[in-house]
């Protein structure tokens, strides 16, 4: 299959594409994401063949109004209207009850589904276009990090899907918040852009999925039981300072290994190839899975990154970055 590289000038042909049950990655403000239409079974299977997906991980159907949410559940609790009234278009999936319009593959047979307003503007113009909710993962090959430029989805789907709508780099970096309000209160299956404060500052406590801290808890969101993110090298999350982490390069590169480091500006340590997250919390977010894939370009064979904090977005960051490192912790 040829993949078709979609620019503004050619959007007809991406809501065309989808219209026939064709799948199509598009930029969103968190990833891109692979679409197809959520009530279609064979664009259904086409997103879960070009990725390599497990069919027991369901997919968030975007929508581009509370109106169209509506389409595809039984109601919609109080406390999730207020969450959309609050979040949406953003980057917050909220699991509500499905009333079965989306194929059951997109909700791989459970009886709920996430439902999220991406906040791009591309996206929201194929969804309007085409009149449909559409089912998009992010636009990886499972188990890679997800994609934060149309560069990416193409060096992992190419061949594989009908186009790639081009919108630029994506603006948050990390996928969306994930929160389930079949329970009460609300829960957070996978953080994300939305940050647990700002959820908290609009319907009050909510919890966290114990899965998200403690290792044998099963994750209620499928897709957080998977290995993910995960760069060829060997990846370490570092507690410490940074003398420590000086420590840990320089012992590697002496027993032959090439060395990574993702740093913080005005980090000063140096390891065979160094990788910036930039200044805060919002650009280690944005840069994180480019870093990730741009290892995998070199020889580089440990990566090291230190600890961080879980406030705001970080709580996100951390949890993507404890993933790609399978769990590796090295302490002092
Ligand atoms: O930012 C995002 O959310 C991106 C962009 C493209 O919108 N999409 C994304 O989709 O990250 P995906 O498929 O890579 O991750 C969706 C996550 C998975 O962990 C999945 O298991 C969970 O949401 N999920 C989806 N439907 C669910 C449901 N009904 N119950 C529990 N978890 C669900
Ligand atoms: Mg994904």
């Amino acid at each position: 299959m040829k993949t078709e590289m979609i620019d503004l000038q050619t959007m007809d042909e991406a809501v065309r594409l989808l219209q026939e049950g064709e799948v199509v990655a598009m930029p969103t403000e968190t990833v891109y994401g692979l679409a197809g239409d959520a009530t279609n079974e064979a664009a259904v299977r086409r997103i879960f063949a070009a990725k390599g997906r497990p069919s027991d991980n369901p997919l968030i159907v975007h929508v581009a109004s509370v109106e169209q949410a509506h389409q595809f559940v039984t109601h919609i609790p109080d406390v999730a209207a207020r969450l959309m009234e609050a979040f949406w278009p953003g980057a917050l999936t909220i699991i509500l009850e499905s009333n079965g319009t989306a194929s059951t593959l997109v909700t791989a047979g459970l009886d709920t589904i996430g439902l999220r307003m991406p906040d791009h503007p591309l996206a929201l113009q194929l969804i309007e276009a085409t009149g449909l909710g559409l089912a998009a993962p992010s636009a990886n090959r499972s188990g890679k990090p997800s994609p934060t430029s149309s560069a990416h989805v193409a060096y992992d789907l190419s061949g594989r899907i009908a186009a790639i709508v081009d919108g630029g780099e994506t603006g948050i970096g990390v996928e969306s918040t994930v929160i389930d309000c079949t329970m009460t209160p609300p829960a957070i299956l996978r953080p994300g852009g939305v940050t647990r404060e700002q959820i908290e500052s609009v319907i009050g406590p909510v919890t966290l999925d114990p899965a998200l801290s403690m290792k044998d808890a099963t994750p209620k969101a499928p897709g957080m039981k998977y290995t993910h993110y995960a760069p060829e090298a060997t990846l370490s999350v570092v507690e410490g300072d940074l003398s420590f982490l000086q420590q840990l390069i320089d012992d590697a590169r002496q027993t032959g290994h090439k060395t990574g480091v993702l740093l913080f500006d005005g980090e000063d340590v140096d390891a065979d190839v160094r990788c910036s997250l930039g200044n805060s919390m919002e650009t280690a977010a944005q840069r994180l899975y480019d870093c990730l894939r741009r290892f995998d370009q070199t020889t580089v064979d440990q990566i090291f990154v230190r600890d961080l904090s879980e406030e705001g977005v970080g709580l996100a960051v951390r949890n993507r970055l404890h993933k790609a490192a399978g769990g590796r912790v090295i302490r002092p």
